[in-house]
């Protein structure tokens, strides 16, 4: 069947258009304003969901997919066929569509949007494991998985691991050991592997997680098990970070540096009689730098034991408090001028919402990882009664359809 795509992106990343019959179609691979040949895939009763087949009028933002593992369908990047610059155009009106459509209202100005570079950016990777062992990205379009010999937004030394690293199920005794050549990590068989690197430290982790299985990796490579005391370490913001094992960081250093200097700038002139929170604060990256920088005062609030025990180490200079605990169950001793808060996907919704509102800071900084999170919190300020004065959006994903968002909010 052939159809003209209209002008929207769904958030998923899938480009919308209509059947003969009315119903909106999610088109994977497919562009706006282009005529294209799809085979429906999925039939909902109001939607339905299909691949492109051929391009009868291409976009002037499709460009040829730098990858050679995307064209055999690799589920790590789902952009490479826009243009970076379309990529960023994109984001953003996805980001602006999703605050008319979910929270009714108009997303305030911003900067211009930022990305980092589109290469060799990631310095973690969560990965199937293929039958024959190795790491591999899982694949777009089917239940299977493909393993790559090279990869466009690995680091080389993450590439490197993910090439030499393979999980088979034990075959014989335990050796207990944890560093380089074969390993075995006492659980069970499991279909999943952590791979990360830090560019600071030249350190190297696996992390297998969910079964019982030899490891064998590179000698420098570290294989953690789940309570396992492994550590690397990255810089950005103007500081050193350790990371452990399993806490999280972004997706690379450039990464972190991007979003700490954005969260820096949104979070204003501060100086050091003042207090920020930092909520779903991590390894305590944003609020360590803007703590850092203004010699503000700092509290810390993260639910991880792993990442919090990172933030006492890395916030170790400042005058900072971290408070190893669920943000829901936490609540200031005293009111705080600004709130950063960068949690997950799901964002921070009505609990979030009315804890940070709690808290009465005069400016919110809240950094959101999918645009109808970031949109619903929106209305939940809103009715809260805080005003969204600025909005920006940035890539820390070049090639794929996420997106951050920083949104500032201020109480009239
Ligand atoms: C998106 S990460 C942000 C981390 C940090 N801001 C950074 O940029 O590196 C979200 C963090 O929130 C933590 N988290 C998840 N749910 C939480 C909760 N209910 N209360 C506190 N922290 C939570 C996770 O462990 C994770 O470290």
């Amino acid at each position: 069947m052939i159809i003209r795509l209209g002008e929207g992106t769904a958030a998923g990343g899938d480009t919308l258009g209509r059947l003969p019959d009315g119903r909106v179609v999610f088109c994977e691979g497919g562009l706006p304003g282009e005529t294209v040949r799809i085979e429906v895939v999925q039939e909902r009763r109001d939607y339905a969901r299909a691949r492109v087949l051929a391009i009868e009028e291409r976009s002037p933002e499709r460009t040829i997919p730098p990858c050679p593992h995307a064209e055999a369908g690799c589920g790590g990047c789902q952009w490479q066929h826009v243009a970076l610059d379309a990529q960023l155009r994109r984001k953003a009106e996805v980001v602006a569509e999703s605050w008319r459509r979910l929270g009714r209202m108009e997303p305030p100005p911003g900067p211009l949007p930022r990305r980092v570079a589109d290469g060799s950016y990631r310095t973690t990777l969560r990965l199937a494991v293929d039958g024959d062992g190795r790491p591999a990205y899982r694949h777009r379009r089917s239940e299977g998985t493909l393993a790559v010999d090279s990869c466009l937004v690995a680091h080389p030394l993450l590439a490197d691991l993910m090439a030499g690293v393979r999980l088979r199920p034990p075959r014989s005794h335990p050796r207990p050991s944890d560093r380089g050549g074969r390993h075995h990590v006492r659980d069970r068989h499991g279909a999943e592997v952590g791979l990360r690197v830090g560019l600071d430290g030249g350190e190297r982790l696996v992390l297998p997680s969910g079964g019982a299985v030899v490891v064998e990796a590179p000698v420098d490579a570290v294989v953690a098990g789940p309570k396992a005391d492994a550590h690397l370490h990255e810089a950005a913001g103007g500081r050193r970070w350790r990371v452990s094992g399993r806490s999280f960081f972004q997706s690379g250093p450039q990464a972190a540096d991007l979003l700490a200097e954005t969260v820096a700038t949104a979070a204003g002139h501060l100086d050091p009689t003042e207090t920020i929170v930092d909520l779903y604060a991590g390894v305590g990256l944003l609020g360590g730098v803007v703590a850092g920088r203004s010699g503000c005062g700092l509290v810390a609030v993260e639910s991880s034991p792993d990442a919090a025990g990172d933030a006492v180490a890395n916030l170790a200079d400042l005058d900072a408090e971290v408070c190893v605990m669920p943000v829901g169950r936490w609540s200031p001793r005293r009111r705080p001028d600004v709130v950063i808060a960068d949690p997950a996907r799901s964002g921070l919704g009505r609990p979030g919402v009315a804890a940070v509102v709690g808290a009465g800071a005069r400016r919110v900084v809240l950094v959101s990882c999918d645009p109808a999170s970031s949109a619903r919190d929106a209305a939940l300020f809103r009715d809260a009664g805080y005003d969204a004065v600025s909005l920006a959006v940035i890539d820390l994903f070049p090639h794929t359809f996420h997106v951050e968002v920083v949104t500032v909010y201020e109480r009239p």
